[in-house]
């Protein structure tokens, strides 16, 4: 009898946990290895919802178009029709497996509207918890399975053989002291496969403020760089336009316990304003406090340096789903948005009455690991999904809530083409295997050091990105960046504990991002350049499409 295909996935988001579900379902053995808990993956934080086309008054055209608009006209239509047309059958899957979107009386999947999208096509769970309930729904079904799980296992490499990848090594169940127990040194071990998968999420982790969790460290792209695996786009890294900073540090917006306020609540009405009360976001786009999250997110930002850094303003304070009174907005708010409302009113806020400080912060990576419609990577027997990869789905900036449904859809594609490849007998590569401008980059020759560059710390590291490389950019900058990252680069390590190695893999990523940032001179989506040459459709990629929008 043929020996079982071993499947390791790394990672334990929505994208990970579909891929094990559907490679297993497949026939392949399959180990799911994640650096923390199964249930502490980015996905768990998402608060807006899912999108898709679920009611008979929306379209799969409108989708389509509202995602390739939104992405700058750089995303791949043909990965974007992919992501439409399976979406719907996808989400009935969640729904199938437990997850219970919000509906109003009559039964019915309230619809819920969310910046750039032209429908209001947005499912949401538990109100503003959609992500929790997804990942509940996908780990239960993951602990009911035959997948083996190994938690506390960190991705120290891929190992990769004769051209094709073998396996990952690992470092696991190691520990940082804390208040309460010392530090407990990990163990070095390996894990041969016939496949791999990366499912490790993005590099929030990069940025001085983040609304990602501590795990979001870019892994998964600083091993392909280093296996010499094609990754692109790393320049398109998304902010999001509202994170509520401590109320204690308002001045000094952002933090590391900044908390996302989900675009959903601009989505049922809430306005911006800033320190005078004037509704500034029509100022930057038609769609105002909806436009596309690239656009409001540097309004914000534009208002903030001319009202000398301090955070603008949320008002929710006229929210009321047709109460009348104050008693009606604060329940409207506590039921529409029950983990918004907690938090804000832990940090001492009430929406209800007033307006709340916002501002922006890191939120998502379009750029990562390039895969064709399947999962596949340049390296035989690797697959990459959800934010690692970069399928082409969000081009220079991703809609709003197409991410957990990236992570179902091409999920299942990958799970279902490694079960096939396996049974083949052959591992095909995706796209072509030319090495991009990041990985080039990445080890290209070092700039000159400047004198001031300050020691290496992951603070200084984040305080550098947010500055040089962050909502907007310029040659100056960026060149400063790359100087600075090189000379750290240079400095001999030896990473023994995890946090040392997320610290190589966040200084490589950095590099790679400020890299492909250079090479595309002309602004489009996130990549804001203030220093924009007139030829502003220039791309370091050859792959790039630009469509009028
Ligand atoms: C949000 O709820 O605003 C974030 C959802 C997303 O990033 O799509």
């Amino acid at each position: 009898m043929k020996a079982q295909v071993h499947v390791v996935v790394v990672g334990s988001g929505i994208a990970g946990l579909t891929v094990a579900l559907h490679a297993v379902e497949g026939g392949c053995r399959v180990t799911l290895v994640t650096k923390d808990v199964l249930e502490h993956a980015n996905t768990r934080y998402a608060q807006g919802g899912i999108a898709g086309v679920m009611f008979h008054d929306d379209r799969v055209e409108d989708h389509i178009h509202d995602t390739l608009v939104a992405g700058a006209g750089l995303g791949d239509p043909a990965a974007v029709r992919v992501l439409v047309e399976e979406g719907p059958a996808r989400i009935r899957e969640l729904i199938a497996l437990g997850v219970a979107f919000d509906r109003d009386a009559r039964g019915e999947f309230v619809k819920g509207l969310e910046a750039a999208h032209s429908y209001p096509r947005i499912l949401h769970s538990g109100g503003d918890a959609t992500g929790t309930a997804i990942e509940r729904a996908l780990v239960a079904r993951l602990r009911a399975s035959r997948v083996r799980v190994i938690e506390h296992a960190f991705l120290v490499d891929l190992i990769v053989e004769e051209g094709r990848v073998r396996g990952v090594e690992l470092l696991i169940g190691d520990r940082q002291a804390t208040d309460a127990a010392p530090a407990v040194a990990g163990s070095r071990e390996e894990l041969t496969a016939d496949a791999v998968v990366l499912a490790t999420g993005g590099a929030g982790e990069l940025y001085a403020h983040s609304t990602n969790p501590a795990v979001a460290t870019g892994d998964g792209i600083a091993a392909a760089l280093r296996a010499g695996v094609d990754v692109r786009d790393l320049e398109f890294f998304q902010f999001h336009p509202t994170v509520l900073p401590g109320r204690e540090d308002a001045a000094d917006p952002g933090g590391r316990d900044a908390f996302l306020v989900s675009e959903a609540v601009r989505g049922e009405g809430a306005t911006l304003i800033d320190e005078e009360g004037r509704r500034f976001a029509f100022d930057a786009h038609p769609d105002g406090e909806l436009a596309p999250r690239d656009v409001v997110a540097r309004a914000i930002a534009d208002r903030m340096e001319r009202q000398g850094g301090r955070p603008v303003l949320l008002d929710t304070t006229h929210l009321t789903a047709g109460g009348v009174d104050e008693a009606d907005r604060a329940a409207f708010l506590s039921r529409r948005f029950p983990t918004i409302d907690q938090a804000v009113r832990a940090r001492g806020w009430d929406w209800a009455r007033e307006p709340i400080p916002v501002t922006p912060a890191a939120h998502y990576l379009m750029g990562g690991v390039t895969t064709d419609l399947h999962g596949r990577t340049t390296l035989p027997g690797l697959y990459a999904v959800g934010e690692v990869a970069r399928t082409g789905v969000h081009g220079a900036n991703r809609l709003a809530s197409n991410s957990l449904l990236e992570g179902a859809v091409f999920g299942a594609r990958a799970g279902d083409a490694i079960a096939a490849d396996a049974a083949s007998g052959i591992w095909p590569t995706g796209p072509d295997g030319s090495a991009s401008s990041e990985e080039s980059a990445a080890h290209a020759t070092a700039p000159a050091v400047p004198a001031d560059a300050p020691p290496f710390t992951r603070y200084a590291l984040q305080e550098l990105m947010w500055d040089h490389a962050g909502l907007v950019r310029d040659e100056e900058g960026l060149a400063h960046a790359a100087a600075v990252l090189a000379a750290w680069r240079a400095v001999p390590r030896t990473p023994r504990t995890e946090a040392e190695f997320e610290d190589e893999n966040l200084l490589l990523v950095a590099g790679a991002l400020v890299a492909a940032a250079r090479a595309r001179s002309g602004s489009a989506g996130a990549h804001f350049r203030a220093d924009d040459r007139p030829q502003s459709a220039a791309t370091g990629h050859a792959h790039a499409e630009v469509v009028a929008c």
